[in-house]
């Protein structure tokens, strides 16, 4: 049985005590939605204490949206995966498109990021997607075995048994614009099948694969009908506790 998975990344947005009264407001009605539905909230880092210890006992995971590409030392400003380990963080949101477009984050630096996430006993959230004009070009399919290919191949089987794709494409990444039922289907399939390649197909029939990109309510449970959709990363939505848990409803 494949895991289902609702994660809101939260990116740079709400003070702490805000990020600690939606994180109990998503608690509060997390049960209107089926148990099996694991909730994840990627905050940032200035969150986690709080945002942690407000999520003790509710069963939602904590996940960080970065970590450095270091394991310590002299690297001013940056948190290491160790820091968020020993912070009670489960999951590391990796690769996102806005850390690719505005970080010059690499595929280098993401194999980096991704071995001390997996050593300090945490889970990638590998995000993958194209942009506008490689979709409208249909090398969607290209660009996604590219990040897959140059991070996930690197993976052990063991690493890879804990790893969470998620699929963004970056032209619905909070434009409003989603990508219909079909489409998320096909991409997502199409994933699947390039992670059978390197670790064969049970292996990749049980890895989550989730749709990103103006995930709401009113959309999610088209998505989430799909046979290779196995939940969401949700950005705006997860800003309101009713909508996140709204979305959480859809399975
Ligand atoms: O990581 C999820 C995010 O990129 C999606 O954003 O606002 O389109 O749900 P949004």
């Amino acid at each position: 049985m494949r895991r289902t998975i609702v994660a809101g990344n939260w990116k740079m947005n709400t003070t702490p005590a805000q990020g600690v009264e939606l994180l109990e407001g998503v608690a509060a009605i997390k049960g209107e939605a089926k148990a099996s539905v694991e909730l994840i909230v990627g905050v940032p880092f200035t969150h986690i204490c709080a945002v942690g210890k407000a999520a003790q006992g509710t069963g939602i995971a904590i996940a960080a949206q970065n970590c450095a590409d270091h394991a310590k030392g002299a690297y001013t400003g940056e948190v290491s995966a160790e820091m968020l380990a020993s912070m009670g963080v489960e999951y590391v949101i990796l690769g996102h498109s806005e850390r690719r477009e505005y970080y010059g984050e690499t595929s280098e630096t993401l194999n980096k990021k991704i071995e001390l996430v997996y050593q300090n006993g945490m889970s990638p959230i590998y995000c993958i997607g194209e942009k506008q004009q490689e979709r409208e070009a249909n090398r969607q399919n290209e660009v996604c075995r590219a990040q897959i290919q140059e991070v996930v191949f690197n993976l052990t089987p063991e690493q890879f048994e804990k790893l969470i794709i998620a699929y963004e494409p970056v032209w619905a990444i909070g434009t409003g614009l989603t990508a219909t039922d079909d489409q998320a289907q096909e991409i997502h399939h199409y994933i699947r099948q390039v992670l059978a390649e390197k670790f064969g197909e049970q292996a990749a029939s049980k890895c989550p694969i989730l749709y990103g990109g103006s995930c709401k309510p009113s959309n999610a449970k088209g998505l989430f009908e799909k046979a290779d959709v196995d939940g969401g990363l949700i950005g705006g939505a997860s800003l309101n506790a009713q909508d996140f848990v709204g979305i959480a409803k859809a399975f």
